[in-house]
């Protein structure tokens, strides 16, 4: 069973300026929630027992928000409003899940994942980034149920415009396993146009092997200077290690720009 997660959460979120020049864009509310408690409640009906948040000094806030116990002690004394009892419980019961790790320097992806090599346990764990909201259907779930039928990593696919390819992960698929999960022949982080293999894009959910961790100590720094996950899960994959694309049911958000970020709270209000 996948019982812990990670989330990387040092990003500076730049596409969301001026907003996260003071405010970490994970807890800026989407319909009334903050964004990151829509992925803890992914990770927490999916079967996820532990969360292990990799978080920056300068992003200190996300665990403040969670921190803040002598603030709602003190008010609750005062007010006994069943409302702010209700969220503080929901916000200790997360708590009680989550652990922090540092990345301070903002380094990839792939840097925030081996961060947190001494926490995993276990041989595979989820991955979730925290920019990409899928409504409507729990896509961790169905990729934890996808893993334990094939026992292989697993990653979230989705087909993008081909115009568009340059702004994720794209795969080449090798073999159809079912309607939904396909092996994967190769994957390339944010390839031109020209270069794309197909237009199936990388989601930002991830069933990882424990031994992406050596990959990640050893790789040196792609694309853009950062270190990429996608570059280790390819040389995993050219080591024959199997890797599956799950094609999700859900309805994928992008919060992490200004457009997709205004359009996820309409589409979240009308779900
Ligand atoms: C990251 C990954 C990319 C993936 C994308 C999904 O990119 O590096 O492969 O397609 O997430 O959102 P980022 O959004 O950090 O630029």
């Amino acid at each position: 069973m996948i019982k812990q997660a990670i989330i990387p959460l040092a990003g500076l979120g730049t596409r969301l300026l001026p907003l996260t020049s003071v405010f970490a864009k994970e807890l800026l509310p989407i319909n009334g929630k903050p964004g990151i408690e829509y992925i803890l409640d992914e990770c927490i009906e999916a079967g996820i027992k532990e969360i292990i948040f990799i978080i920056s000094k300068k992003k200190k806030m996300i665990k403040n928000y969670f921190y803040n116990d002598y603030f709602y002690e003190k008010i609750i004394k005062k007010k006994k409003d069943p409302r702010i009892i209700k969220e503080y419980k929901k916000i200790l019961k997360y708590k009680k899940m989550i652990k922090f790790v540092y990345q301070n320097k903002p380094l990839g992806t792939g840097d925030a994942v081996l961060k947190t090599k001494k926490y995993i346990k276990d041989s595979f764990f989820l991955m979730l980034l925290p920019d990409d909201l899928i409504i409507n259907h729990n896509c961790s779930k169905s990729m934890i149920y996808t893993h334990q039928k094939y026992k292989s990593s697993v990653i979230a696919s989705m087909s993008v415009k081909k115009k568009n390819v340059s702004r994720w992960g794209i795969f080449k698929l090798k073999k159809k396993l079912d309607r939904k999960n396909f092996l994967i022949r190769d994957v390339i982080e944010k390839p031109k146009v020209i270069n794309a293999p197909s237009n199936k894009a990388v989601i930002g959910r991830y069933i990882l092997p424990k031994s992406i961790f050596f990959k990640l100590a050893k790789q040196k720094p792609g694309k853009g200077g950062e270190v990429h996950i996608t570059d280790a899960i390819q040389s995993l994959i050219y080591e024959n290690n199997n890797f599956i694309a799950h094609n999700f049911t859900g309805k994928y958000l992008d919060c992490g720009s200004m457009e997709g970020y205004i359009k996820s709270t309409l589409e979240i209000a009308k779900s």
